[in-house]
């Protein structure tokens, strides 16, 4: 028995990857931390010029590098490439059509402090066996109805390299994430193939380059949906394959993400997100 995992639990997470927790947050947290994302988007919508705009496959559009590239130790906005009409105009108010924010938000903002770093949180790391967690990066997914974007099949490691490999995502669903509405699958047993790809700065550090490692794609036939109420952890293996279809339903999908290193690997000086100012913490407040 873990500290707070069951050993069934521990056990289903290091043979598939990923587990699926409901419960592990009060409706009350998940509102409280649903409207303070709301306000922190009014007050960070960016101006157009500086705004990113995310594409399927998970890229900054180049334009906007600098913006994103310099987000790990800020609060950003970053919108849904639907959010544009042809001649570049926002289809709705800013934010509804916000993909993200990202990627510091759990350091800089008091109600997304108190909701990443508890007890529970710090329990469930040390049950799946990380020695010294880190929170490296947190993103607040809007998922908007209609126009949330896809994101395709990758593996959080290659975004957030270490050596060796112990990135792990904290996923938090805070409104109900249904097939409808664009939940997550995940592959089980992924991570235990090679990952097939990593992302990484260039040599003058203005953009991010792929370096494909293996163009053989992840096999998708045996996907398993994760759909999860409000309140829900799930936990994903950073090398585990993963991804979720566009909204096309009227609902939305929020959803709050941490990722957590450990502080025993090392962390590559040359992956996206740097932190030069920012010490990382973990788990535990203060
Ligand atoms: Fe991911």
């Amino acid at each position: 028995m873990g500290r707070y995992l069951t050993d069934t639990q521990i056990q289903a997470f290091r043979s598939d990857g990923f587990l699926v927790v409901p419960n592990f947050v009060s409706d009350d947290r998940c509102l409280q931390l649903r409207e303070r994302a709301m306000a922190l988007a009014e007050k960070h919508v960016p101006s157009p010029e500086e705004a990113t705009v995310f594409t399927a496959d998970g890229k900054p559009q180049h334009t906007s590098d600098d913006y994103f590239l310099t987000s790990g130790e800020q609060i950003r906005c970053f919108f849904e490439k639907d959010a544009f009409d042809a001649h570049g105009n926002l289809r709705a108010e800013p934010h509804l059509a916000l993909n993200k924010l990202g990627h510091a938000m759990h350091d800089l903002d008091p109600v997304f402090d108190s909701f990443s770093r508890t007890s529970d949180l710090a329990d469930v790391a040390s049950d799946i066996g990380m020695r010294d967690p880190l929170l490296l990066q947190s993103m607040y997914i809007f998922k908007q109805p209609y126009i949330g974007g896809e994101v395709t099949c990758h593996t959080d490691h290659t975004y957030l390299w270490t050596e060796p490999q112990s990135v792990v995502g904290f996923w938090f669903a805070i409104d109900d994430a249904t097939n409808e509405n664009g939940c997550m699958w995940a592959v089980p047993g992924g991570h235990r193939l090679p990952v097939r790809s990593r992302s990484h700065l260039n040599d003058s550090r203005t953009a991010t380059v792929m370096d494909v490692l293996d163009p053989e794609p992840y096999p998708l036939d045996n996907l398993q949906c994760l759909e999860a109420k409000r309140g829900t952890l799930v936990l994903l293996d950073g090398a585990v394959p993963h991804l979720s279809a566009a909204n096309t339903s009227d609902k939305p999908r929020h959803a709050y993400t941490i990722h957590a290193i450990d502080g025993a690997a090392s962390y590559l000086d040359d992956n996206w997100l740097q932190r030069p100012t920012l010490p990382l913490r973990g788990f535990s407040l203060n």
